[in-house]
């Protein structure tokens, strides 16, 4: 059998779940999230995008599972993330109720998937827009994502004082031996296939919101469309 090839798998009897009720089942080695909500069955992945923990465990209201470890949420119909924190949305799998008993139907390969990210544009020479974003936190990373997941074209420009791409910043009171490059939220090859710009080592000073630039500390300027200013405080 390949690995692309349609299967059909039963997980249980359509009686052994109650609406507003969700179980976990182990199907060729994944973990598979079933669950009954408004009277139908929809099947995603059950580990957490952000780090893996059971969405089994975690609670479930209407559509939306939330994340027992850190309160991530999950549509169950789609599989797509609603809430940070986390990046990446659940593989969803086609579920088919036969003969009073719950399949669902994927392939080896769709199995193997624990996350999945949404389809996003890139840049395309025409958009001369530019949208800036000071600070590359998670906030300014889920709004440089979302602007691609919904289709935007323009030039997108994260910048920051560090001299490091994204991070999760709360590893570094828990993984003190860390090497930057295993903390990233997104990789190098990432930022490049979706056209998001990251410059780093480049500090604010001030915005001039009437002529629409940002000014640096090394004298450098950007000229923006748009701005988010995502610096977070202290
Ligand atoms: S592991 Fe799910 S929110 Fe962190």
């Amino acid at each position: 059998m390949s690995g692309n090839e349609r299967i059909t798998l039963e997980l249980c009897k359509e009686s052994d779940i109650k609406d507003g009720e969700m179980r976990e089942f182990e199907v060729l080695g994944s973990s598979i999230l079933l669950v009954k909500s408004n009277g139908t069955f929809s099947a995603v992945g059950n580990k957490c995008s952000h780090y893996g923990a059971p969405l089994s465990k975690g609670s479930l209201a209407g559509d939306r599972v939330r994340c027992p470890w850190h309160g991530a949420c999950f549509n169950v119909k789609t599989g797509d993330i609603e809430e940070f924190p986390g990046l990446d949305s659940l593989p969803c799998f086609t579920v088919k109720v036969e003969n009073g008993s719950v399949h669902i139907v994927t392939s080896k390969k769709a199995l193997e998937n624990v996350k999945r990210v949404k389809a996003m544009s890139r840049h395309c020479a025409s958009d001369r827009s530019i949208v800036a974003i000071i600070g590359t936190g998670p906030a300014a990373l889920v709004c440089a994502e979302t602007l691609r997941q919904e289709g935007y074209t323009g030039q997108i420009i994260m910048v920051t004082k560090e001299k490091h791409l994204p991070y999760d910043r709360t590893k570094l009171s828990k993984a003190m031996n860390a090497k930057p490059e295993d903390i990233y939220l997104r990789t190098k090859e990432f930022f490049s296939q979706y056209d998001i710009e990251v410059r780093m080592e480049k500090e604010a000073v001030s915005v001039n919101t009437d002529e629409a630039r940002v000014k640096f500390r090394d004298g450098s300027f950007l000229q923006y469309s748009q701005l988010l200013i995502a610096t977070g405080s202290r």
